[in-house]
C-alpha cells in the first residue's frame, strides 16, 4: 500500500503571506514545498540575462524551452536554478519583478512551468507525505485534483503594507513608498488576473481565507487545522 499523502494548493495574489504561510506550514506538517511564483520568476531571470526581449511574446514563446529550471522542494532551505545558475537571489529583483507578469502571461511559458510543477507534485505525492504548491492557478489549472485549495486574500492596504515591510528589510534599500508599491503590486494583480491564459483566480471548491486582519502565525494555524482535517476524513 503505497503511503497516503496530501497535495495542498495555495493561490492568491501577492502580499497575502501566501509564501511565508505556505512554506511555514509545510515545514510543520513535514510536507514538501513549491514556489511556482519562483520559476516563473527564475524563467523571466533567464530571458533578462540572455537577451531575450520580454516585451516580444513571440521571441518569449520560442524561447520557454531553453532554459532547465529545478526547484528544491525542502520547505526550510527552497532553492531554484537556471541551467544550473542559483537564482534565489536575482529572481527577487525590481527587474525580475517588473517583467515577470509579461513573461509568466506567454502560453508557451505557461505549458513549460505547468509541465514541471505537475512532474515535482506527482513525485512529492507518490514519495513523501505530500506537497504544498503555493501560486496563482495551482487550484484552477495545475493540480485541479488537488486534495485541499485554499485561497488567501487581504485588502489592498494591507498586502502593500507587507510588501513594503518585506522590501525594507533588505540590505541597500533607500526607503519604501508605500503608494508607489500599492500601485506597483495592483497593477501586478490586475495583469495576473486579467491575462488570457490561466489567470489568478479562486477555484470553485477552494476555501477563501481572509488574511486582513490575522497575524502570520494566525493563518497559519487555519491552514495547518484545514490540512490536519482534511487528512482526518480522508
Ligand atoms: O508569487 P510571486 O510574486 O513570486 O509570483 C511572481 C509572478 O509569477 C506573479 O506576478 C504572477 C506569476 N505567477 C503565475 O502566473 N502563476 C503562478 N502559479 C505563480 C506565479
Amino acid at each position: 500500500d503505497a503511503p497516503a499523502s496530501v497535495v495542498v494548493a495555495i493561490d492568491g495574489p501577492s502580499g497575502t503571506g501566501k509564501s511565508s504561510t505556505s512554506k511555514a506550514v509545510a515545514a510543520k506538517l513535514g510536507l514538501s514545498y513549491l514556489d511556482t511564483g519562483a520559476q516563473y520568476r527564475a524563467i523571466t531571470w533567464w530571458m533578462l540575462t540572455n537577451g531575450v526581449d520580454v516585451d516580444d511574446a513571440g521571441a518569449v514563446a520560442a524561447a520557454s524551452g531553453k532554459p532547465v529550471i529545478v526547484s528544491g522542494t525542502d520547505p526550510s532551505a527552497p532553492t531554484i536554478t537556471a541551467d544550473g545558475a542559483d537564482a534565489s537571489g536575482p529572481i527577487r529583483t525590481p527587474e525580475v519583478t517588473a517583467a515577470v507578469s509579461a513573461v509568466s502571461a506567454v502560453p508557451e511559458v505557461r505549458a513549460a512551468i505547468t509541465a514541471l510543477q505537475r512532474d515535482i507534485a506527482a513525485e512529492a505525492a507518490r514519495t513523501t507525505a505530500g506537497i504544498v504548491v503555493e501560486g496563482r492557478d495551482i487550484g484552477t489549472t495545475v493540480l485541479p485534483d488537488a486534495d485541499l485549495k485554499i485561497f488567501l486574500t487581504a485588502s489592498p492596504e494591507a498586502r502593500a503594507a507587507r510588501r513594503g515591510g518585506e522590501l525594507k528589510a533588505r540590505p541597500g534599500d533607500a526607503g519604501v513608498d508605500l503608494e508607489a508599491t500599492r500601485e506597483a503590486l495592483l497593477r501586478r494583480d490586475a495583469a495576473d488576473s486579467s491575462r488570457k491564459t490561466s489567470p489568478l483566480a479562486k477555484a470553485g471548491d477552494a476555501v477563501e481565507v481572509d488574511t486582513t486582519d490575522l497575524t502570520l502565525e494566525q493563518v497559519i494555524e487555519c491552514v495547518v487545522t484545514l490540512i490536519e482535517d482534511k487528512r482526518r476524513t480522508a
